[in-house]
């Protein structure tokens, strides 16, 4: 009798394992994608809940796949991510700001519709939901009713505060629609909120980096800022803050907690509270600015700073343009015990919010349209940043960072010392492709060497085209 060995037959978790490795390998499964849930997969194999979780197993030994909590198994990158951006140290001086001209001068290079906003902290018109909203806008315009066409003197929509009202709950919020008034976009928000609470001269401790139009805000009223470095995951340093309260007559703090721009650094909630508490007890109004909250790709959506506030001196401010459509310009603010200073400046300021699209947001926001598409929305940018990551750490020079946003629409990058940012504009810009440079994020035009790059376009070859031209012209510019 021959005495070959029988081949060992594999076992049932091992098939499992092998066909997902073969979908991997031909590129059907890519790095980043998500694979079936345990339950959909044993359905779908027609193999029990246990030999997929043992096949899960085996293949994230082998380092095919991860886990990530609260989230489901995702292929892993075939490279490994750059390293997070360092902390810098900001200088524990209180400045004047000046970007106004620099942050007009970039704008006017991004006119040309033809130049691809690869900077851009706005989900692309692909991820948004035109033909709900145009269908919505479409009916109401035919109705012409009253409300549609008429001011909406502050507070706003009564519907719309009601509906955003209710996602408070969300944020760890009870508010009611009395507490809030409606707004032309966050942008609107922030500007009332500073307003209602400081006067021109005054010193306002800011995250650093910082969303430029904050600093076009502070500018423009003639406001002082003192920079608090921000962690790359867990947003402004509380330490530095506490430190900047002692030196300085600090008149209130703005912060952007969840997913901010540029990093993309979300608050943990135990911090948050300890914002609150530390501001609280110096009576120091918090401006916060929540506009990227509901893009979270984790399970639960992180709380707001306003959820721990006793004092009513939280002022939260919101709005539709990153979830449904930035040129609605609707919004909304919280402000606390200054509801009715806000009301009184809004008015003079831009007598209302526009009609018509407070109507279509609030339309929206009840009728569970909302939920369905930002449930896509997170999937779809989630994606997006982890294809992109990998892409800027195959492409990008040696030595680059990046920080890893669980949520919102942008990272921030920083390359090695000595390369311009403001020279990869120009010289990207003459590729038609543009990228938001380190300096206007720094009320001194500091962070020469770090790009802001936002992940709000459906991952394509042509995204991927535009980092590998990014990473070259990073290469070849000259280093100082
Ligand atoms: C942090 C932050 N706040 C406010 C805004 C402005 O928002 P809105 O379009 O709602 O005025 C932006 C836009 O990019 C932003 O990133």
């Amino acid at each position: 009798m021959s005495t070959r060995p029988r081949p060992t037959e594999r076992k049932l978790y091992e098939k499992v394992a092998d066909r997902l490795s073969a979908a991997i390998a031909s590129g059907t499964l890519r790095p980043g994608d998500r694979l079936p849930s345990v339950r959909k997969l044993s359905s779908q194999q027609r193999v029990s809940v246990s030999t997929v979780l043992q096949a899960y197993l085996q293949l994230e030994s082998l380092g095919v796949i991860e886990a990530r909590p609260q989230s489901g198994h995702y292929v892993r990158s075939k490279h490994a991510l750059p390293e997070e951006p360092r902390i810098t140290a900001c200088p524990s001086t209180c400045c004047r700001v000046r970007v106004a001209e620099l942050v007009a001068r970039v704008y006017e290079s991004l006119r040309d519709p033809k130049v691809l906003q690869l900077g851009s902290a706005s989900p692309a018109t692909e991820m948004q939901p035109l033909a709900r909203l145009g269908r919505m806008l479409a009916r109401l315009s035919r109705e012409a009713t009253h409300d549609a066409v008429s001011y909406d003197f502050p507070p706003g929509s009564w519907e719309l505060r009601q509906q955003v009202a209710r996602r408070s709950l969300e944020w760890g919020c009870t508010l009611s629609a009395d507490e809030l008034v409606t707004t032309c976009g966050t942008a609107e928000a922030l500007t009332l909120a500073l307003r209602a609470t400081t006067k021109a001269g005054d010193l306002v401790a800011i995250e650093s980096p910082a969303y430029y139009g904050v600093l076009q805000a502070i500018e423009s009223l003639g406001l002082r800022a003192v920079e608090i470095p921000v962690h790359p995951r867990d947003g402004m340093q509380l330490d530095a803050l506490a430190d900047a309260l002692k030196r300085h007559a600090i008149k209130a703090v703005l912060v952007v907690p969840n997913f901010n721009n540029p990093v993309g650094s979300c608050m943990p909630d135990e911090l948050k509270k300890e914002l609150v508490d530390m501001l609280a007890k110096k009576r120091i109004p918090l401006i916060e600015d929540d506009i990227y909250g509901d893009l979270h790709f984790g399970a639960e959506r992180p709380r707001t700073c306003k959820s721990y506030d006793r004092s009513g001196l939280v002022l939260l401010c919101g709005s539709a343009s990153k979830t449904l459509a930035p040129g609605f310009r609707v919004g909304w603010i919280a402000p606390g015990r200054f509801v009715d200073l806000v009301a009184s400046i809004k008015f003079t300021q831009t007598i209302g919010t526009p009609s018509l699209q407070q109507i279509v947001v609030a339309e929206f926001l009840e009728s569970g349209g909302y939920d369905h598409h930002v449930r896509s929305l997170r999937k779809r940018l989630a994606i997006s940043m982890q294809r992109m990551s990998e892409a800027i750490g195959e492409h990008f020079p040696e030595g680059t960072r990046l920080s890893r946003p669980q949520g919102g629409c942008v990272f921030w990058v920083e390359l090695p010392k000595g390369i311009s940012s403001l020279a990869i504009h120009e010289r990207a810009l003459a590729e038609r492709i543009a990228i938001m440079p380190g300096p206007l994020f720094s009320p001194t035009r500091r962070y020469e060497n770090y790009v802001r790059i936002g992940f709000g376009h459906e991952w394509s070859p042509r995204i991927e085209q535009s980092l590998m031209t990014v990473g070259r012209i990073a290469r070849a510019v000259p280093s100082r």
